[in-house]
């Protein structure tokens, strides 16, 4: 907690249209923020322009996905140059949706990570187990052998922010405890130390994400080892705003 800035990402995935953007664009903007919370929105590609353009400027946009090569015969992808093209500074990658749904294996979303640093975005790096792997106990190998990939291809943690997003809580109401949080965020910050360094893990953020609401964050923004929220549902919803000021 000491140190590191509390940050706070909302992830919309594949929801909204203009309408409901620009709605929750004037209710971010009209809200007062905590200056102290950095906050990040993952739009769909095709509205980051319009929300980068809609959003306050101290908010940062991400792109919720990207390729690892800068360009070339992929039809339907974009890449990391693009979304600084387009004023995007972020990217979340290895989200639990891509792993499950596309995919997407450590090596890939690592690859990606390495590319997109490299380009100068800065990364959101997913991570989490499903309940199948928690409920047989194998909560530390599976995230461990996560970072394990990203720590192959990242060199330079300064641009990067873990999300720590258990499957099981994912869009589920079922958010883990905040005791159950901090035990995996205890045990990353371990792992950094004996994988990547003491700095590194000092100061690298880890995010919760998983069924946070306004309702549970400032239990869960009390943990020492939580540096914030990746918030799917309800970054989509007015209480994205109790979310990003939970430190007050
Ligand atoms: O990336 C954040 C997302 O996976 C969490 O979704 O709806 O459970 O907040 P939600």
């Amino acid at each position: 907690m000491a140190g590191r800035k509390f940050c706070v990402g909302g992830n919309w995935k594949m929801n909204g249209d203009q309408k409901s953007i620009a709605e929750i664009a004037k209710t971010l903007s009209d809200a007062t923020l905590d200056p102290n919370t950095e906050v990040v929105i993952g739009a769909p590609a095709i509205y980051l322009m319009y929300a980068r353009n809609l959003l306050p400027c101290s908010i940062g946009v991400a792109g919720q996905n990207a390729y690892k090569v800068a360009k070339g015969a992929f039809t339907g992808e974009i890449s990391p140059a693009m979304l600084k093209d387009i004023g995007a500074d972020w990217v979340i990658l290895g989200h639990s949706e891509r792993r499950a749904i596309f995919k997407e294996s450590d090596e890939l979303i690592a690859e990606k990570a390495e590319h997109a640093l490299a380009e100068g975005l800065k990364v959101i790096a997913c991570i989490g187990e499903t309940l199948e792997e928690r409920e047989a106990g194998n909560t530390n190998d599976v995230v461990a052998r996560q970072m394990c990939a990203y720590a192959k291809k990242i060199r330079d943690w300064t641009n990067v922010v873990v999300a720590y997003e258990p499957v099981w809580a994912i869009g589920t109401g079922k958010t883990a405890t905040p005791d159950q949080a901090q035990e995996v965020h205890a045990y990353l910050r371990k792992w950094l130390v004996e994988n990547v360094s003491q700095a590194v893990s000092d100061s690298l953020r880890i995010q919760y994400g998983g069924s946070v609401t306004a309702a549970n964050a400032k239990e869960l923004a009390k943990k020492p080892d939580i540096d914030g929220f990746l918030v799917g549902g309800a970054s989509l919803k007015p209480e994205f705003v109790d979310i990003i000021n939970a430190r007050q």
